[in-house]
């Protein structure tokens, strides 16, 4: 199983944006899917309530602490046993033995993080934490990140951004925009990719570095090429074999 975490302390970053769409794409592309929801807000779980009965299928799971308790895991937190990408939606605030246990967990760590001052500097204070208490060092999790609510890229605190991410060296994945399609695909359930894609196409473009870089982990059972996966996996035969089998 390759488990994706989408998280950054600062509130509002964009986590629950990118986990749905991150989730939606895989399910799309008949992963078996999963989501777990750290979130209280229980937004992602939300999402999926939303979702229409005719789409790919996503597991929810509920991880979000009890309240006012300390255990992390209620029954609800299962996944299936089968599941082949799980995305995490992380809190916002997440730190010390849950920022660990998340790391712990991860193959691939995505941190969105909005072109703002305010954010810029709290995402710093938060990438530190991942590698000091969250233990990101010795992790196996490979960590990037993607600015998110990207309104004009010539922007002063984008060039910030971009410089500490340098500073960093962490790669630094893509630039999401401020768009509408965003909120119209959180609104039906959907990811940018299950939507029109004349409408969508600027999305897509957005999230597919994201995937790109996830690329390398998937098991190759479609027969394809890693790199094609993302644009060719309709026109594979052995995808096509699959779909039959599975009757897709
Ligand atoms: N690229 C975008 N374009 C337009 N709206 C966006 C975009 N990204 C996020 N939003 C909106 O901004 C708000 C915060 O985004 P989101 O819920 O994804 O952040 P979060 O990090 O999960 O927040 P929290 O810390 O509260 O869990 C939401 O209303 C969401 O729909
Ligand atoms: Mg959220």
């Amino acid at each position: 199983m390759m488990t994706v975490l989408v998280i950054n302390s600062k509130g509002g970053s964009g986590k629950t944006t990118l986990t749905t769409n991150l989730a939606s794409y895989y399910a799309s592309k008949d992963y078996r899917t999963a989501i777990m929801d750290y979130d209280p807000q229980g937004s992602s779980l939300h999402w999926l309530k939303a979702r229409p009965a005719d789409r790919h299928p996503i597991h929810g799971a509920n991880a979000a602490p009890a309240k006012g308790g300390m255990a992390l895991h209620s029954k609800h937190s299962w996944i299936p046993v089968d599941t082949e990408v799980l995305v995490i939606d992380a809190p916002a605030g997440a730190s010390g033995l849950l920022l660990k246990e998340l790391v712990r967990r991860s193959n691939y760590i995505v941190i969105p993080v909005a072109p703002s001052p305010i954010d810029i500097h709290a995402t710093a204070d938060f990438i530190k934490d991942l590698y000091l208490v969250g233990g990101a060092i010795t992790a196996k999790a490979k960590i990037a990140v993607a600015a998110n609510r990207v309104r004009n890229r010539n922007a002063t605190p984008y060039a910030t951004l971009e410089r500490f991410l340098n500073s960093l060296r962490l790669p630094f994945l893509t630039s999401i925009s401020d768009s509408d399609i965003y909120l119209q695909a959180i609104e039906q359930g959907l990811g940018v990719y299950e939507m029109d894609e004349a409408e969508s196409a600027t999305e897509r473009r957005e999230i597919q570095p994201i995937l790109r870089w996830m690329d390398g982990a998937f098991p190759n059972r479609f027969g394809v090429r890693a790199d094609d996966k993302l644009i060719n996996l309709e026109s594979s035969k052995q995808y096509a074999a699959y779909r039959a089998v599975r009757k897709i």
